[in-house]
């Protein structure tokens, strides 16, 4: 593949705009600036292949897969109605190169977040028919009682919905502190299932999706591209 459309894959912009880069010399390869859009390198080296551009390392990925620790405050919308976008936490080359969330969490909800430009990732991840828990942790306004843990794992009925919905596993770990894994990914769920057990979320955090927890040292508004032990984690449900 030829360095101007490696630049392009990776989301530097148009093939104009990618050769112009290499043209004015912002993108050098092992320390030095290459000016020739035409490089090719060998298909079976691109898994290989770093360069830099403006002085920002790249390394060149495929497909793109990231974890973010999502703050308060961001909307997993590219056309954000109130707030920032989450996009706007990440290089503008990953949402050029068509990277979307897996799943959305409230603008209010903390915590993991997947992204990804792999669309059967994204379908794996977020279909309906392919559960997936997620692991959410959920500061309640009222002492949580035996009476509505048992509610969230016999099932609940969700404005809406056909069938009651059940957690995976509904665990107290302080006296206004629910531990809840949920299999689905509905509207508001996690905050009208426990509205509809009979208390109120006031605060939200996803701390897991499938095997995969968010990493301890990855700080809120910090996202990090996921290797492949992450990926094989994230599939072990
Ligand atoms: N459930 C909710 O209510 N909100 C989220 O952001 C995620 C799950």
């Amino acid at each position: 593949m030829d360095l101007e459309r490696i630049l392009f894959t990776q989301g530097f912009g148009s093939r104009r705009q990618c050769r112009a880069l290499v043209a004015d010399g912002r993108v050098s390869i092992g320390g030095a600036a290459c000016t020739n859009p035409d490089m090719l390198i060998a298909s079976d080296m691109l898994q290989f292949f770093a360069f830099d551009v403006d002085g920002v390392s790249w390394q060149y990925r495929e497909k793109a897969y990231l974890a973010l620790n999502k703050p308060a405050a961001y909307e997993c919308s590219r056309d954000p109605q109130h707030h920032l976008s989450v996009f706007h936490l990440l290089p503008p080359q990953l949402a050029e190169r068509g990277v979307q969330c897996v799943g959305r969490l409230d603008q209010d909800t903390t915590g993991l977040l997947l992204l990804s430009d792999d669309g059967a990732f994204v379908h794996a991840f977020t279909s309906p028919k392919k559960k997936v828990p997620k692991v959410y942790l959920a500061t309640t306004k009222h002492p949580i009682d035996e009476a509505q843990l048992s509610a969230l794992q016999q099932g609940v009925l969700l404005h809406g919905e056909p069938q009651p919905i059940a957690a995976v596993s509904a665990h107290r770990r302080d006296e206004r502190l629910l531990e809840l894994s949920v299999l689905e990914g509905k509207y508001h769920q996690v905050k009208r299932m426990v509205a509809a057990a009979g208390n109120r979320v006031e605060k939200l955090h996803r701390e897991r999706i499938g095997g995969y927890g968010l990493p301890a040292d990855l700080a809120e508004g910090q996202w990090r591209w996921l290797n492949d032990a992450d990926l094989a984690m994230l599939r072990q449900s």
